[in-house]
């Protein structure tokens, strides 16, 4: 069975593997974590992502953003980001919503299903009136993921997709 559960210590162990073994960078969802000991792991990055979420010790220009893991019964498959409500940067660039699944999951549905279950989430959080998400052009799974969401390409430019999907 798929759900999504927020970042938590009881699931410390899958949590951080999973983390650290995301990459640094795919296809613009950044991962500051990679490659972390399992002490940083415990004493940094958690502490921060859950802080953060409560909109706690958050940066200059950073708004809170919630983390959660996308489970298949007892297994990490997916992690899915949610950023509470936009700031200009977002607006213009990341928008609301970030997602990565584990390689050996892709192309299995996971995807669509993780951004649905995200979005069921981010309706009640986000206080504007579209999801706003963006998407390279040459990543056309994940484009497919949005529009299978109930997604629309609201402009382009060279590169990349901003795509909507309403409340
Ligand atoms: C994008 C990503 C989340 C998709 O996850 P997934 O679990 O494979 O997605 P799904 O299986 O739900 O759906 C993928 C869809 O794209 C299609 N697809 C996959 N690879 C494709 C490709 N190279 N070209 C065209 N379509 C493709 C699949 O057939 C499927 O379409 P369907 O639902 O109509 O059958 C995953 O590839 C990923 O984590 N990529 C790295 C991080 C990333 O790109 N995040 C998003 C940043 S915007």
């Amino acid at each position: 069975m798929l759900y999504l559960k927020e970042i938590n210590y009881e699931d410390i162990e899958k949590e951080y593997l999973f983390v650290r073994d995301m990459p640094i960078d795919e296809n613009g969802l950044t991962n500051k974590w990679h490659g972390i000991s399992y002490d940083e792991f415990k004493e940094k990055a958690m502490p921060e992502m859950i802080a953060f979420a409560k909109g706690e010790n958050l940066p200059d220009g950073f708004v809170p953003e919630t983390v959660l893991f996308l489970w298949n019964d007892d297994e990490i498959v997916g992690q899915f980001r949610i950023r509470h409500y936009l700031c200009e940067s977002l607006r213009t660039g990341g928008g609301h919503i970030g997602y990565f699944i584990k390689k050996e999951f892709r192309k299995q549905g996971y995807g669509k299903e993780g951004l649905r279950l995200t979005l069921q989430i981010a309706k009640t959080i986000i206080p504007e009136d579209e999801i706003y998400l963006r998407v390279n052009k040459d990543n056309p799974a994940s484009l497919k993921v949005m529009l299978n969401n109930g997604g629309y390409i609201k402009y382009e430019d060279e590169s990349t997709y901003y795509v909507r999907i309403k409340k």
